[in-house]
């Protein structure tokens, strides 16, 4: 390639006749793979088995989901435990080396990820590829991190006739709890990112999106890494209950909602055994701020990406867009052309941008907030659903205008963008109510002014901000991603600070 090095995935170019043909049809052909998740070791008793079905029609089955027992759960820590010293041992290097190899198998297996993240998770194929890229790059990242921290000692000043160090070590078995929105990426990213800092994972993945963590796991395995070093267990919140109740965990990785987080957080605290750490990434009420010096065709294209790629399901999706008052009506009527022209349907149709969403808990979600906000506000548009869509959990992207940010008292996980308009000297009130809603993921900004943009950039309390462009789709390395207060612990997934939070530091000094 240009470089000389690779930096990032290669990823799949499906703008090339020559790539998309021949995926499509072994797309096809995969469709046909029975795909099952099961605890890495079974043991005697029998989990329950659930039917995993496809979102975009409830009629298909993807696979099954066979659940770990009580057992497992208890079997799983005690093998996690007996391997831990040594894999931590190993070094930063040697667990660099096989998370390079994962990437290398994740990126000679992508076709079946495709598949799986349409079949699944009902994603685009232009998502399913961003899943990848993004997994086999938080692979590599990860791996270059574990060689920079865990390698080799950090030599300290100290007073003539001492000799300090500092190394990280893991802390112990971690536990990896992960959403169904980024079923092959966050999963892989918070348990390589264990992996990589000498712990040994166990990994529960959403009920929903096993069968991707499934074939991540096992590509893992083929790696070199140890089964009893990375176990999945699969199963709904009751496994993660089993999982966060264990005195033998050190701690846990989550991301998913803030109500969980909580949970988790509880959990952690009430039980026995060492002080845990809790890395949770959870939701967002996103804002885009427009003024009158954006350029429109930007924000079109920005604002449509930003809420309805992915049907909205990101964290860090666009969820209230505040437009100066004085450009409202006519970027309003720009974004409704491009809204209107969104299509909606099969996630294996490449006209198609936005899919389903996850399953019909949250559709009926969705739904009786569009119907709430309806008597409520002021303008509501929606798309019309084609009839094809009544097998699978399809929501009617939506555009709803509000007074404020403050009327929304929850995340909505979905295709649905809320609009206020502001007054120019209001700019100051628009952040501190962004900042009240207490979430603080991402913020998008378009303005030309570089004044306002240092305005916004030194009060507005979020974790990624974007000027000038969409507010999704963070890049490992790049652009660190992760928020602050509703919105998340911190430190950063794909950025230099998050390992440290995964590993213990013990420091040694030798009177020489
Ligand atoms: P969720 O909280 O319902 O579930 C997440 C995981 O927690 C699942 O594996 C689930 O089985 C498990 N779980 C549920 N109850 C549990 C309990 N009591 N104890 C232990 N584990 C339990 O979230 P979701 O619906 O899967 O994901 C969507 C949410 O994730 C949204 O709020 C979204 O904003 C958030 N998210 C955040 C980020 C980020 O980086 N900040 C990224 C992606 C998604
Ligand atoms: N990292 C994901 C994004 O930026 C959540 O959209």
């Amino acid at each position: 390639d240009i470089l000389g090095e690779r930096l990032n995935s290669a990823g799949v170019d499906l703008s090339d006749p020559l790539v998309i043909g021949p995926l499509q049809a072994r797309l096809a052909e995969l469709a046909e793979t029975p795909w099952r998740a099961e605890p890495t070791f079974l043991g005697e008793e029998e989990g329950e088995t659930a039917p995993i079905t496809m979102p975009h029609d409830l009629t298909s089955t993807v696979g099954t989901r066979r659940d770990a027992t009580e057992q497992e759960v208890d079997a799983a820590f005690a093998r996690a435990e007996l391997i831990q010293p040594g894999w931590d041992a190993l070094g930063g290097e040697k667990r660099a080396l096989l998370l390079e190899e994962a990437a290398k198998l994740f990126e000679d297996h992508t076709d079946e990820f495709l598949s799986l993240c349409q079949r699944e998770a009902g994603k685009t194929l232009l998502d399913g590829v961003a899943e990848v890229r993004e997994a086999v790059d938080f692979l590599r990242y990860y791996a270059s991190e574990a060689r920079r921290q865990f390698e080799h000692p950090l030599t300290l000043p100290g007073p003539t006739g001492e000799e300090n160090t500092l190394c990280m070590h893991g802390r112990g078995v971690f536990a990896t709890i992960s959403p169904w929105n980024f079923p092959l990426a966050i999963f892989t990213g918070m348990a390589s990112a264990a992996l990589a800092a000498g712990n040994a994972v166990i990994a529960k993945p959403a009920e929903q999106t096993p069968l991707i963590a499934a074939l991540a796991v096992k590509l893992c395995h083929e790696a070199g890494i140890p089964p009893e070093a990375l176990q999945l267990l699969p199963g709904a919140g009751e496994v993660g209950q089993l999982i966060t109740a264990d005195p033998r965990l050190a701690g846990v990785a989550f991301t998913g909602s803030t109500e969980t987080a909580r949970l988790i957080n509880q959990a952690l605290a009430g039980r026995d055994g060492p002080i845990a750490t809790l890395i949770a990434e959870t939701g967002g009420q996103n804002a885009m701020i427009v003024d009158s010096s954006a350029l429109p065709e930007q924000v079109v294209r920005d604002v449509l990406a930003s809420a309805f790629q992915s049907a909205g399901q990101r964290c860090s999706a666009l969820r209230v867009l505040y437009l100066q008052d004085d450009v409202a009506d006519e970027m309003l009527e720009m974004i409704r052309g491009g809204f209107e022209a969104l299509h909606v349907g099969d996630p294996a149709l490449l006209s198609t941008d936005v899919g389903p969403v996850i399953d019909p808990d949250a559709q009926a979600a969705l739904e009786r907030h569009v119907a709430r906000r309806q008597q409520n506000d002021r303008t509501v548009w929606r798309l019309d659903l084609d009839p094809s869509t009544a097998k699978g959990c399809f929501v009617a992207p939506t555009i709803i205008e509000l007074d404020s940010i403050l009327d929304l008292k929850r995340e909505n996980f979905g295709p649905v963008l809320h609009v206020v308009r502001y007054a120019a000297e209001d700019l100051g009130q628009v952040i501190a109510d962004i900042n009240a809603t207490g979430y603080g993921l991402t913020l998008g900004l378009h303005s030309r002014i570089a004044a306002t943009r240092r305005f916004v950039q030194a009060r507005a309390k979020v974790g990624n901000f974007y000027v000038n462009r969409n507010q999704i789709g963070a890049i490992v390395e790049s652009q660190p991603f992760g928020g602050e207060g509703l919105s998340g612990t911190g430190p950063k997934a794909g950025g230099p600070h998050y390992l440290a939070r995964f590993a213990t530091e013990r420091v040694t000094c030798i009177d020489t």
